[in-house]
């Protein structure tokens, strides 16, 4: 069996998959069952000072979405779409003293880490709470930056979510760091055109690592009864947001090689492993356990555990960021030998089948005399006709005489 075994900010992680900030975070129970489900770590709801978002929390309105835009009755599969607005924990923060010592002390007897993750409307309190997790005895605090801006930063950022302005995260974080004595992790928003930016500022202030990145803000509307979804704005993710979330993960990982954990858009085994390829070191995990249930969090385990012994990779370090290091640049991509389509006649349908000329665009596809031919003179190469072909029938290759003579 594979090693899943990761380090992460100075801590071991029996394995990298960790339960993202939300309700599965809410309680000791909540936790001590994720931890009982292999989780490699929780990341607890969000504590915070700012008695609204406390509010929030009581009044969650969850919507999940198929690909249509309707609600789901019944099985998730990956395509879901999850609409959900929640704030923070529902309690005032000193009553999560006595939890916190119970769930870390759970998670320390069963080789789990509890991390923290707090969230203020002012600097003191940022410090405040980051010290009260320290002193709870948690190895490791998550930063929630996006949340409204401390009032007490001079300049134009009043309103300004934390997370979007790299001078204000570095600042924060370095107030933060001058209290505590524990890593910090900082969580980013999708909602910026400078993400990397802010991961390097906050990265230089002294954070031990980043995570990329919480969910975007989206707006529903169920056209069967002209209104919006759970009555407006709300937070919006699911599998179909892990290819934003990758970019992010790649830009940093190849400009700044900062640790990262990853989260937006995990749903199964294969994408932790799309993440740890990319860049990331922990996976966090959110959206799907709240609407399959925590027993979903050990196939997630199982599907990498399997991944890596079906491929003959002895562990995951063997895979870090291996397919960040072979992204090509663009110099690179002009820089490739021109390949060209080439049809097998044999195996092609036509004239039953035209869907590989209908999405060639640079028209170098035409019926002859019943065959699909290619004319090599304008073939790109940009291999789209393969990949709508459902019948194995094109190929790409560099030798354009060959297809030529093919047609
Ligand atoms: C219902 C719900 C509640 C959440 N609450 C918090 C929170 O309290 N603090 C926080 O930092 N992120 C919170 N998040 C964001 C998640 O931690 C996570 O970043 C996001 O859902 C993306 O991961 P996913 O694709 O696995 O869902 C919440 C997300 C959801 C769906
Ligand atoms: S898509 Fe494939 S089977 Fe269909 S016409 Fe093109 S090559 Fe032939
Ligand atoms: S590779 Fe691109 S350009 Fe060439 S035939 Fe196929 S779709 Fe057309």
């Amino acid at each position: 069996m594979a090693n899943l075994n990761t380090e992460f900010c100075g801590l071991n992680f029996k394995n990298p998959i960790v339960v993202a900030s939300a309700e599965p975070g809410n309680s000791v129970d909540n936790m001590k069952k994720c931890i009982d489900h292999g989780a490699g770590g929780i990341i607890i709801k969000t504590i915070g000072d700012i008695p609204g978002m406390q509010t929030l929390t009581k009044h969650s309105k969850y919507a999940i979405l198929n690909d249509k835009g309707q609600p789901i009755q019944g099985k998730v599969n990956r395509n879901f779409f999850f609409y959900s607005r929640s704030g923070y924990v529902s309690e005032p923060y000193q009553e999560w003293i006595p939890i916190l010592a119970e769930s870390q002390q759970y998670a320390s007897e069963n080789g789990s880490h509890i991390i923290g993750n707090i969230a203020s409307g002012t600097i003191d309190g940022w410090v405040m709470l980051a010290k009260m997790l320290e002193d709870c005895g948690i190895p490791l605090i998550e930063l929630n930056y996006q949340c409204p801006h401390p009032t007490d930063f001079e300049g134009p950022t009043e309103g300004i979510w934390i997370a979007q302005d790299p001078r204000v995260a570095a600042e924060l974080t370095e107030r933060i760091l001058e209290a505590v004595n524990i890593p910090v992790m900082v969580k980013l928003t999708p909602e910026t055109h400078n993400l990397t930016e802010i991961a390097k500022a906050s990265y230089d202030a002294g954070a031990a690592s980043v995570a990329v990145n919480s969910r975007f803000v989206g707006f529903a509307v169920d056209i069967d009864n002209a209104k919006p979804y759970i009555d407006g704005l709300a937070g919006i993710g699911g599998p179909w947001v892990k290819y934003m979330t990758l970019r992010w993960i790649h830009d940093i990982y190849s400009k700044h090689g900062i640790p990262m954990s990853a989260s937006n858009g995990v749903y199964d085994g294969r994408d932790a492993i799309e993440f740890f390829m990319t860049g990331a070191r922990l996976m966090q995990v959110c959206s799907v356990l709240m609407l399959k249930g925590i027993e979903w969090l050990p196939k997630i385990i199982a599907g990498m555990e399997k991944f890596l012994d079906e491929n003959d990779y002895p562990d995951l370090e063997s895979i870090y960021g291996i397919a960040s290091r072979k992204a090509k640049s663009p110099a690179e991509f002009f820089e490739a030998a021109p390949v060209y389509s080439l049809i097998d006649h044999d195996k092609c349908k036509t004239p039953r089948c035209t869907i590989c000329a209908k999405v060639c665009f640079y028209d170098a596809l035409h019926i002859v005399n019943d065959r699909m031919v290619v004319d090599a003179e304008k073939c790109i190469g940009c291999e789209l006709c393969q990949s709508v072909c459902a019948f194995d029938s094109i190929t790409l290759i560099e030798d354009k005489q060959r297809v030529a003579l093919n047609a």
